[in-house]
């Protein structure tokens, strides 16, 4: 069986690494269409070695598609999810726009893959993509030690902000060698050497958007028992988020069994010499698979806690690669047909 795929934002950061996952791991698909605004129609980009031509998301007929991967923002998708879905397309969208909905599973396929099995919107939501590398991290220590409470501080690459996010950081960098105005757009500082503890819009409760949805995706995916306190920092890195990750347990749980769970877990590298460089940062992370944990440490400060440094590539476990093992699960798992 193989399937008519569209990706949808196809010349986005997360849409590319989208069509570079469906090649390397060799999707069955037996048609890939590309498909982004009117601005990029006929704009070439990368399938393994071959080029797709960009087609316009407003003028292309879904009928016979199958899947549809979705990463072009939260406005396009709240429009376009139920209209694909309803030609008959899956639709796993990478916004944030469905993941709070109650009839949308929300899914790291490491975590709760049961939840594909109640699809009622024909929509499946991928989480944001701090969510996805923390909840790879902490499932297989709540499921031995019952995790109560979290305390994650974020480093966020700016690749994780879009495409013009990127070109701004690099934009900044080289005007501070030549000396030229440092102007901020897409970020509301200078994050050229610098850090910004503001990731989207402010709430009234004092948290960002961006931390909200941290908290309350790990209640979803994981356990609506679980407390999660979050501050979301943007760092100068290109590609690859980081997190400082403290966990309350219920249960006795020493740093060596940590260690020896993570080592077993799906989808978790543990890198873990406490040495000069015997850990992870983002520049090693970035085009990998993994999530990877460090830095893993008893937090004498409460009865049962640990410490640890959690680092992935946002673009591949963050977005893409997520996405597209939901759709080999989908697959795998027989819960979608081919239209053709
Ligand atoms: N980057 C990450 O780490 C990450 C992780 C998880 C989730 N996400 C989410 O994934 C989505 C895409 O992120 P990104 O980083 O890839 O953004 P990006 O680099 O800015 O790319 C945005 C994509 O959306 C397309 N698009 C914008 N408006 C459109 C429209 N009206 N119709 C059709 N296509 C349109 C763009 O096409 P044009 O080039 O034609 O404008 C482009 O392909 C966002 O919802 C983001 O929150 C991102």
């Amino acid at each position: 069986m193989s399937y008519k795929v569209a990706v949808v934002g196809a010349t986005g950061n997360v849409g590319r690494e989208m069509l570079s996952v469906l090649s390397e791991r060799q999707f069955p698909a037996n048609e890939v269409v590309a498909l982004a605004s009117t601005r990029s129609v006929g704009t070439e980009v990368s399938f393994g070695d071959a080029t797709l031509k960009v087609k316009a998301l407003d003028y292309f007929d879904f009928k016979g598609t199958d899947i549809v991967l979705m990463s072009a923002g939260g406005d396009v998708s709240k429009v376009w999810s139920p209209k694909i879905a309803a030609q008959g397309a899956i639709v796993i969208d990478n916004s944030s726009q469905w993941r709070m909905d109650r009839d949308v599973p929300l899914v790291v396929p490491e975590v709760n893959v049961e939840a594909l099995h109640n699809i009622k919107k024909g929509i499946i939501a991928n989480p944001n993509c701090s969510t996805t590398q923390l909840v790879v991290a902490l499932k297989p220590l709540h499921d031995e030690a019952t995790i109560k409470r979290v305390v994650v501080a974020t480093y966020q690459s700016v690749s994780g902000a879009g495409k013009d996010a990127m070109d701004e950081l690099f934009r900044q960098t080289r005007a501070v060698y030549v000396a030229d105005p440092i102007e901020p757009e897409k970020f509301t500082k200078q994050i050229a050497f610098n850090v910004i503890p503001h990731i989207a819009d402010f709430l009234d409760s004092g948290y960002t958007k961006e931390e909200w949805k941290m908290m309350v995706e790990v209640q979803k995916i994981l356990d609506p028992d679980i407390q999660t306190t979050v501050t979301c920092v943007r760092v100068p890195v290109f590609i690859g988020h980081s997190e400082a990750v403290t966990v309350e347990f219920e249960k006795p749980i020493t740093a060596q069994r940590e260690r020896a769970i993570l080592r077993e877990a799906p989808g978790v590298l543990v890198v873990d010499k406490h040495e000069d460089g015997g850990y992870v940062t983002p520049i090693e992370c970035a085009g990998e698979d993994a999530t990877y944990v460090s830095r893993i440490r008893k937090d004498p400060t409460v009865e049962h806690g640990l410490s640890m440094w959690v680092v992935s590539d946002n673009l591949r476990k963050g977005a893409a690669l997520n996405a597209v093992q939901i759709a080999e699960c989908l697959i795998n798992r027989k819960l979608i047909k081919s239209a053709a």
